[in-house]
């Protein structure tokens, strides 16, 4: 049999993994209806709008494992006391990695949107193309899931390391398949103009 608690608490973490799914299934939906767009767009100095995103993609990534480093220290996964400021520390990072993450995502959409199939100049889009629009759209799913985690008081104990790892996880997988290809392909970016 189970118990109240148990059925009330894992109501938390079902309910937020089917939001993230929606959200992330939406966010694709309008990756594929919107018609792609530069304007509204800011390449902040650089280029491209690709190289700009490659920069600030990168700096997530170095964002992102400070998270997981903070977050195992808290955890007391280092074997080294966690200071008095480093939940604050942790929270600062990874909410400045969230603006970054949705400032970049609004640009890969509004731009290019959800690349399947074939592009309307005939080219072909790569696999690589296709897997990294499918992981930006989960990553956004992921953010939703994270949230409701972190708010939570009354998900069980595994919700809160499991959301972080999955979205960690996932946005890597994202800058993998373009800031790191860009990077190997092109070189770094350079200083913007
Ligand atoms: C929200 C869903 C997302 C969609 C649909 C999407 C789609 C795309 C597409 C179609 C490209 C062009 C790929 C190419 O032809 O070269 C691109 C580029 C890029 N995206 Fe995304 N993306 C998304 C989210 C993200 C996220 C979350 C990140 C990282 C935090 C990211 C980082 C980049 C970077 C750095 C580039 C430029 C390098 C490249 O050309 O691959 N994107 N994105």
């Amino acid at each position: 049999m189970v118990d109240t608690t148990t059925r009330k608490s894992m109501a938390i973490p079902l309910t937020a993994f089917a939001a993230g799914a929606v959200v992330a299934l939406l966010v694709g939906v309008f990756g594929r209806l919107h018609d792609p767009t530069l304007s509204g767009t800011t390449t902040l100095g650089y280029p491209t709008v690709l190289a700009m995103k490659t920069v600030v993609a990168t700096a997530i990534g170095v964002l992102v494992v400070v998270q997981v480093v903070t977050a195992l220290w808290i955890y007391g996964k280092l074997g080294i006391r966690a200071p008095a400021w480093l939940g604050t520390a942790h929270r600062t990072t990874g909410a400045t990695a969230l603006l970054l993450t949705l400032f970049v995502a609004y640009h890969c959409l509004w731009s290019l949107g959800l690349e399947v199939g074939s592009l309307p100049d005939g080219e072909k889009v790569s696999t690589r193309t296709l897997v990294h629009g499918l992981l930006g759209c989960t990553v956004l799913g992921a953010m939703v899931v994270k949230l409701v985690a972190v708010r939570s008081r009354r998900a069980p104990g595994w919700f809160l390391p499991v959301a972080g790892g999955l979205l960690f996880s996932l946005l890597v997988l994202a800058i993998l398949t373009s800031a790191a290809w860009y990077i190997g392909a092109k070189g770094w970016p350079g200083a913007p103009g």
